[in-house]
C-alpha cells in the first residue's frame, strides 16, 4: 500500500466525531476523472465525492505547518509577473527543496510531493478546498463547520458529500481570512459577513459566530471557466440544429433586426446557459452591457461591459440594484442589454428601453410556461403594461425534467413568439417550436413566423430568403459538431466568422 492508498485508508477510520464513522465501506464507484472519484453508499442518500487530501489533524497538520513556515519565511509572496499556475510549479520545486533540506522533519520519502502541494495549496490556493475549486465540474463548495464533510454542488450529480473535513474551526476562519485579505476585505466582529467576488470570478461568502450560530461557515460559487456552447446543448438533446439556428439568425437579426428575447423556466432549468448561448452570437461588433446579479455570463465578445449589483452594506447603504444598473445602461450607447435575471423593477425598465428602440435585449425570468411568462411580466412587480408587452419578440421555455431513462434533462420545450393583435391588448402567443415529451424531440410547428415577417421587412430579403438562411446556419452548426469543435472560442471563431463574411456580402 502506497502512503497515499494509507493516507486515503485512514480517513474511512472511525474516528470519533468524523461524519462517515463505523460505515461498513460498501460504496460502489460511480464515476472518476482526474484525481476525483465519486462513490454511491448504501442508506446514505448524497453521494460522495473524493480526492486525496490530507487530514488537518495530528501529525500530518504539524507537517504541513512547519513547512509553510519554513517557506514563508525563505520564499517571496510578494507580487510578481508569473502567473498563479507558474507560482504554483515555481513555489511546488521550492517546497520539495526544503523538505530535502530538512530532513528533521521526517517527511516520507514516497509523500514528499503530496506535502509539497499541500504547501503550495496553503501559499497560493485554497488550502484544504484547492483541489475543489479546480475542478471545472463543481459549481458550489460549501465548508459548514468544523468535523463535518465539505459539501459539494456537481454539475451532474448535483448535491455531494466530500471527503475534506476540517477539524478546527480556527482553520476555516484562517482560509476565510486569507481568501478576504486577497480582496482587501476582512471578516471579523465588525463585519462578520463577506460578500465579494475574487478576481478569477469566483464569488465568495462567508459568516463567522456569532451570526452563523455553529462557527465559520464559507460558501464559494465557482466562474465555470469552460461553459456550455451551442454544441454542447445539440449534443445533450437540449436544442437541435434547425431550432439553433433560428435563434442565431434571431440573436444577430441579419444586422438588422435582432429580436427581443426572454428565455423562461424553473429553477436551474438552464436559462443561464441558453442566455449564454445566445448571446454568444452577437456579433463582435456590437457593444453589450449585461446586467446580473451574480456575474455567471462567459461571453467570446469584445466590446462587452458587464455590470454586478451590489448588495446594500451593513448600514444599509450603498445598494445598486438591478434597476439602478439596467437604466445606466441605457446612457452607455449600448447596442445589446442582456439582464441576467428579471424579477422586479428592471423588467419595467428593460421593456420601456424596447420600445424606446432597443432591439436584441435578452434576459431569463422565472415561470413555468410561455402564458405564465407573460402573467409574470404583466403583473407586480414587474408590472410591464400590456401594451408593451409585443414589443418582446421571442419566448423560449426551457425546462428540467426527471427522465425515467435519461436521469435529468434539460429542454427547450418551446419557442414561441408574440404576435400583437388589434382588437385584443393582450398580443397573441405563437408556438414555433415545440417539444414532444414521448419522442424526446423538439420539431418546428410549420406555422410562418411573425417575427420573420418583420425581419423580412428590415432586410428586404423575402421570408423564403429567410428560411434558407436559417438552413445554411444549421449547415454550418452542422460542420462544428462533425468536427467535434465545442469550445466557446472554437465555436464563435466560426460563428463570428460567417457573419462578418455575410455582411460583406450584403
Ligand atoms: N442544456 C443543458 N444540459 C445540461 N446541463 C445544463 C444545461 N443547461 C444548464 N446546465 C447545467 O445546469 C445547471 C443550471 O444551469 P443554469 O443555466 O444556471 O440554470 P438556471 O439559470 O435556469 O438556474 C448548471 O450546472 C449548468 O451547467
Ligand atoms: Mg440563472
Amino acid at each position: 500500500m502506497s502512503y497515499l492508498d494509507a493516507l486515503m485508508h485512514q480517513a474511512k477510520e472511525p474516528v470519533p466525531s468524523e461524519p462517515s464513522k463505523e460505515k461498513p465501506s460498501k460504496k460502489v464507484l460511480l464515476d472518476a476523472y482526474g484525481d476525483v472519484k465519486i462513490y454511491r453508499e448504501p442508506d446514505e442518500p448524497l453521494l460522495l465525492y473524493e480526492i486525496q487530501v490530507p487530514r488537518y489533524r495530528g501529525e500530518e497538520k504539524r507537517l504541513v505547518e512547519a513547512l509553510l513556515e519554513i517557506a514563508l519565511n525563505v520564499l517571496p509572496v510578494q507580487a510578481s509577473a508569473l502567473t498563479a499556475e507558474e507560482k504554483r510549479q515555481q513555489y511546488f520545486q521550492k517546497i520539495l527543496e526544503i523538505i530535502d533540506g530538512t530532513p528533521e522533519l521526517k517527511v516520507p520519502v514516497n509523500a514528499k510531493e503530496f506535502f509539497a502541494k499541500a504547501v503550495v495549496r496553503e501559499m497560493v490556493g485554497y488550502g484544504l478546498i484547492d483541489d475543489l475549486t479546480r475542478d471545472d465540474e463543481l459549481e458550489e463548495i460549501m465548508v459548514i463547520g468544523k468535523q463535518k464533510p465539505v459539501y459539494v454542488y456537481h454539475r451532474k450529480y448535483e448535491m455531494m458529500r466530500t471527503n475534506v473535513v476540517f477539524y478546527d474551526d480556527g482553520d476555516i476562519r484562517n482560509l476565510a481570512d486569507r481568501i478576504a485579505r486577497a480582496v482587501n476585505r476582512r471578516v471579523d466582529l465588525q463585519a462578520p459577513l463577506l460578500d465579494a467576488r475574487l478576481p478569477d470570478g469566483t464569488r465568495v461568502n462567508a459568516t463567522i459566530p456569532p451570526i452563523s450560530l455553529d462557527g465559520t461557515t464559507i460558501t464559494l460559487r465557482k466562474f465555470k471557466k469552460d461553459p456550455l456552447t451551442v454544441i454542447d446543448l445539440i449534443r445533450y438533446g437540449t436544442i437541435n440544429f434547425d431550432a439553433a439556428a433560428f435563434l442565431w439568425l434571431a440573436s444577430d437579426g441579419m444586422g438588422a433586426f435582432p429580436a427581443n428575447v426572454v428565455i423562461s423556466g424553473g429553477t436551474a432549468s438552464g436559462k443561464t446557459t441558453t442566455l449564454n448561448m445566445l448571446s454568444a452570437f452577437v456579433p463582435n461588433s456590437e457593444r453589450i452591457v449585461s446586467i446580473e446579479d451574480t456575474a455567471e455570463l462567459n461571453l467570446p465578445l469584445q466590446h462587452w461591459i458587464r455590470l454586478e449589483v451590489r448588495p446594500p452594506g451593513l448600514e444599509g447603504s450603498g445598494e445598486v440594484s438591478m434597476d439602478d444598473l439596467v437604466k445606466n445602461s441605457i446612457r452607455m450607447r449600448p447596442d445589446r442589454i442582456i439582464v441576467g435575471e428579471i424579477r422586479g423593477q428592471e423588467g419595467y425598465t428593460m421593456f420601456a428601453a424596447m420600445n424606446t428602440g432597443h432591439r436584441g435585449v435578452m434576459g431569463t425570468l422565472h415561470a413555468n410556461s410561455a402564458k405564465e411568462t407573460l402573467v409574470r411580466l404583466t403583473s407586480p412587480p414587474i408590472n410591464v403594461p400590456l401594451s408593451m408587452l409585443s414589443s418582446l419578440n421571442l419566448i423560449i421555455m426551457q425546462n428540467r425534467i426527471h427522465d425515467r431513462r435519461k436521469g435529468t434533462i434539460r429542454r427547450i420545450t418551446e419557442i414561441g413568439e408574440l404576435v400583437p393583435s388589434e382588437e385584443l391588448a393582450m398580443p397573441s402567443l405563437q408556438i414555433l417550436y415545440q417539444w414532444d415529451p414521448v419522442q424526446d424531440v423538439l420539431s418546428s410547428t410549420g406555422l410562418s413566423s411573425f417575427y420573420l415577417q418583420l425581419l423580412s421587412r428590415y432586410t428586404g430579403l423575402s421570408q423564403d430568403d429567410l428560411l434558407r438562411e436559417v438552413q445554411v446556419r444549421a449547415g454550418v452548426l452542422e460542420q462544428l459538431s462533425k468536427q467535434g469543435i465545442r469550445s466557446l472560442e472554437g465555436v464563435s471563431d466560426v460563428t463570428q466568422n460567417y457573419l462578418a463574411k455575410s455582411r460583406l456580402k450584403v
